[in-house]
């Protein structure tokens, strides 16, 4: 009989948290699964709160890396997963995402030639003044399994050359909030709290270092919240909190900031508002599942097909542009599933068992 596979996975950041979430529950049943958490994310509304929504188990290993400079903290990242492989020796390492914790992982991975699967691979902003964008490029060229989450990101690995090993599965998060929306609104007490009515709020998160370390952008952002016609529900992101407080920047009245949420009532908030205004990633795709109009503060977006069936627009972050963009939302009536059918975590199981099968047959073979 096969021995299951021992596999790693490495998380650390919260948008991780939420993709690991289905993929452990399908991957489990046929491997043995050892979970890193880098500790890049810390809080416990950046962290623990979602391994208790979740219903993820503790990790198997924290290492605690928490902040600092890109450099280091990628850098004491590798140091640590790469203690722990060399420990451990998996057959396949996972790594979801574009965070310093992904490249960590991966280039701690290859560099011990132990294969790297890349969930979420193949998507690309064209900007590389973003850290994620050299992630992500760098942790595509060491990975042996790429899990592209839609055909744009397939054309990507293609024009650089990656064919080999590429398969559409489509978006994991669409698996996540297909299992977690009934009970998101079943437990969720926060739109119900703050006395909103179903769109008659906006839904607005910014941490992107573009918008938070410009005073100008984050000055223009809030000013623009605080000239819309409904309330502004604002989880705000620990460096957006430093940042207002260092510029002095305070909430106009109908803005209502929040500590960061967990994922039900992130759920929740986002499918009941009248619009989202945003620099996540995650979020521009939790909006169109949930058929809530997005606006992404940005220059680019890595969910172009978002853009293109009209679900998400993106602006950029000057008053007036926001104001006007949303006066004139259109809704669109449809949607195309581009992004699969939310059952990437099965596909991406059975993918891996099939690999780890054959790889284990040639070895017999030699
Ligand atoms: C990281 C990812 C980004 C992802 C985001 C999701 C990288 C390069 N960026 O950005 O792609 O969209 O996570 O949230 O990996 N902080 C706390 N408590 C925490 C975590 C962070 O106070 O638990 C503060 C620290 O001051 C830190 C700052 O937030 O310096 C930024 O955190 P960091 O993990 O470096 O980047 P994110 O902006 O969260």
């Amino acid at each position: 009989m096969m021995l299951k596979p021992l596999i790693t996975i490495i998380i650390g950041a919260r948008p991780q948290f939420i993709k690991h979430q289905p993929l452990q529950e399908a991957l489990e049943k046929s491997s043995q699964i050892r979970v890193l958490h880098t500790g890049q994310h810390y809080d416990e509304k950046m962290s623990k709160v979602f391994f208790q929504e979740l219903g993820i188990r503790t990790p198997d290993v924290e290492l605690s890396v928490g902040s600092s400079s890109h450099g280091q903290q990628t850098g004491k990242m590798l140091e640590l997963i790469e203690k722990d492989l060399q420990q451990e020796r998996p057959c396949l390492v996972i790594v979801y995402g574009d965070t310093n914790s992904t490249l960590a992982g991966a280039l701690a991975a290859s560099k011990l030639q132990i294969p790297v699967a890349h969930v979420e691979a193949g998507l690309r902003s064209f900007n590389r003044a973003m850290p994620e964008e050299i992630n992500r490029i760098l942790t595509d060229h060491c990975s042996e399994l790429l899990f592209v989450p839609s055909d744009t990101g397939r054309a990507h690995l293609s024009q650089e050359g990656i064919k080999k090993g590429v398969f559409f599965v489509g978006d994991i998060m669409f698996d996540a909030v297909l299992h977690f929306r009934e009970k998101a609104h079943q437990e969720s007490r926060l739109q119900k709290t703050l006395k909103l009515e179903t769109e008659a709020y906006y839904y607005a998160t910014i941490h992107r270092p573009a918008n938070t370390d410009s005073r100008s952008n984050l000055q223009n952002i809030i000013s623009a919240f605080g000239a819309l016609d409904f309330p502004v529900v604002f989880p705000v992101h620990p460096r957006t909190a430093k940042m207002l407080q260092q510029y002095q920047i305070s909430f106009p009245k109908n803005v209502l900031p929040q500590d960061p949420l967990g994922y039900l009532d992130n759920i929740v908030l986002l499918e009941n508002a009248k619009a989202v205004l945003t620099d996540s990633g995650g979020l521009q795709k939790e909006a169109f599942y949930l058929k809530t109009p997005c606006l992404t503060i940005r220059p680019e977006t890595e969910w172009p097909e978002t853009i293109d069936q009209g679900w998400n627009q993106l602006i950029s972050p000057e008053r007036d542009s926001i104001i006007q963009a949303l006066s004139n939302l259109e809704v669109p009536s449809e949607q195309r599933p581009v992004y699969g059918k939310g059952n990437s975590a099965i596909q991406i199981t059975e993918i891996i068992m099939n690999w780890y099968r054959t790889c284990n047959s040639q070895q017999g073979i030699a």
